[in-house]
């Protein structure tokens, strides 16, 4: 049976200057796409950018062009961005297009159809910068700004006439499905403050806004645009082409496998869109996982607070692979992570050039000048070595479940560790003694290499482009990388050539004055 896997990031808003924290969100998306594609998975990876609302208005009054114009240039620097970070996504959505407004307005007629939409009056608090609205005791007053507390963001009193969403009729329909779906919202911490939040009682959604057009107009009323939230999460129904529910995207994608946002947009993804979805009588996505920030000193790095990393910078700097492998290492999965140049250069000298670079340049240079540049034809193995290799197909069901509970730091450590003893292996082997057992040093070499190819393998969701690198060694491309022949110990072909290699990774030099 065809086994899918549908994985979304959110829709970035875009901005002249995509920052580090957009950077790992989409990396972490793409670890996993690359996991699961390596599984034997149909992998539908989506990503794009959220392009309505007053936010956007504003900003292109500012550079005194039109909405549009503006989201054309700045949507292409999150394409671009996709591609810088080697992303695997198979979808790049903008919600002005077509196809997303169509769904989006389907679904609001749905909603109003089974009356879970009214037409009402909303005062309150609104922050542009977030797109969301906040209640009295969700802001605070700093030097004579009302500032919503949760996000240090500015709000603004706005009062007019608006639909409503009837949130308040899905609180307990929400509690019951959290309960009898323990894994809907991940990790448990959150869950813990989402369900706190729904148990604190709903109130009823602002779903409209009359005062600005910057948006997808409500079906029937041309002087509302969809609140831009719930424009927005229809992203991830839009992109499989609903409401065509026979529609082959839909049929193999729906629901989604796991949305992975940032901890800041939770209560939009794990209250407001299964709310919409229950209403609209849409089965829900399998799981929400809501990852920590990226933190410049205490503060999360955001572009409203000048305290931005440039990805690009670093990746001009040090390469994409590093960057990758630094944020999925150093950043402990699910919490917030403060990220420093310094431990990044460590990274890339201890685990990336001495670890990993130097096992597969040595064992490489070994086999070139002893073996005749071939993976050895005759071997024998013995405990020791059956003991190493096996590890790996001991371990295969166990990390497929690390990874289903999006345990990166597990998958993490365990290369890390195999990295190690690989290393201590071929060390404590010495084959360079066995010159005169040619069998025994023949299948030292052969086991060893077969422990790079396995390592390699695990390393290509994480660092792909140096994976592929180091798999030249044995001409090995991208479509030989399977998880499951992890497992097979004699995967390399004897006899075949092994390739040298260019060095994987520089070390860099240290200045520790
Ligand atoms: N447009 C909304 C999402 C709509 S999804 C239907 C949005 N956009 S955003 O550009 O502000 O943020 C996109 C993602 O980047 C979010 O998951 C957010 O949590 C993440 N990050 C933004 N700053 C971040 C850090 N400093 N650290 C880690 N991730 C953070 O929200």
């Amino acid at each position: 049976m065809d086994k899918n896997f549908y994985i979304t990031t959110p829709i970035y808003y875009p901005s002249a200057k995509p920052h580090m924290g957009h950077a790992y969100s989409s990396i972490i998306a793409d670890f996993f796409a690359r996991f699961k594609k390596i599984d034997d998975y149909n992998v539908h990876f989506l990503t794009g950018t959220d392009e309505h609302g007053l936010k956007i208005q504003r900003s292109a009054e500012k550079q005194g062009i039109d909405p549009l114009e503006f989201c054309n240039q700045i949507s292409e620097t999150f394409r671009d961005l996709s591609k810088t970070l080697n992303l695997t996504n198979t979808d790049f959505i903008r919600t002005t297009e077509k196809r997303h407004k169509k769904t989006v307005q389907h679904l609001w007629n749905v909603l109003e159809k089974n009356d879970d939409i009214y037409l009402s009056k909303y005062s309150g608090w609104y922050s542009v910068s977030d797109e969301a609205f906040y209640n009295d005791d969700e802001i605070e007053d700093v030097e004579g700004d009302k500032i919503a507390i949760s996000s240090k963001s500015k709000v603004e009193w706005i009062e007019e006439e608006s639909y409503f969403f009837r949130l308040s009729k899905w609180g307990k329909p929400l509690l019951d499905y959290y309960q009898s779906h323990p894994d809907f919202i991940a990790p448990e911490s959150r869950k813990n403050e989402v369900i706190s939040f729904v148990k604190s009682g709903l109130k009823d959604l602002s779903v409209s806004r009359k005062s600005f057009s910057w948006g997808i107009k409500v079906p029937n009323n041309k002087d509302h645009v969809i609140y831009v939230w719930l424009d927005a999460l229809t992203n991830y129904l839009s992109a499989l082409n609903y409401p065509n529910s026979n529609d082959q995207l839909f049929k193999n994608f729906w629901p989604a496998s796991i949305h992975l946002i940032g901890k800041d947009i939770l209560r939009f993804h794990a209250v407001y869109w299964p709310a919409f979805l229950l209403a609209a009588k849409i089965e829900l996505p399998l799981k929400v996982y809501g990852h920590g920030w990226i933190l410049s000193g205490e503060e999360k790095m955001s572009k409203s607070k000048g305290n931005i990393l440039d990805p690009i910078e670093i990746i001009n700097q040090y390469g994409l692979d590093p960057l990758r492998y630094y944020l999925i290492k150093e950043v402990s999965f699910g919490n917030d992570g403060n990220i420093s140049q310094e431990r990044l250069e460590d990274c890339i000298n201890s685990d990336l050039a001495n670890n990993y670079g130097n096992l597969c340049q040595r064992v490489t240079a070994f086999a070139i000048k002893n073996c005749e540049s071939k993976i050895p034809n005759k071997v024998k193995f013995q405990k020791e070595d059956i003991e190493i290799l096996d590890k790996y197909k001991n371990n295969l069901d166990n990390i497929r479940d690390k990874i289903d509970n999006q345990n990166i730091n597990f998958y993490i450590d365990y290369i890390i560790n195999s990295l190690f003893e690989a290393n201590k292996y071929f060390n404590d082997q010495e084959p360079w003694k066995k010159k005169d057992d040619l069998l025994r040093l023949n299948t030292i070499v052969f086991t060893t290499l077969e422990i790079v190819r396995k390592i390699s393998f695990l390393l290509y969701p994480i660092i792909p482009n140096s994976s592929l690198k180091a798999l030249k060694i044995f001409n090995l491309g991208e479509s030989d990388i399977n998880f499951s022949s992890i497992g097979n110990n004699e995967f390399l072909i004897k006899d075949s050539k092994i390739n040298k290699i260019d060095i994987l990774f520089k070390k860099i030099e240290k200045n520790n004055d």
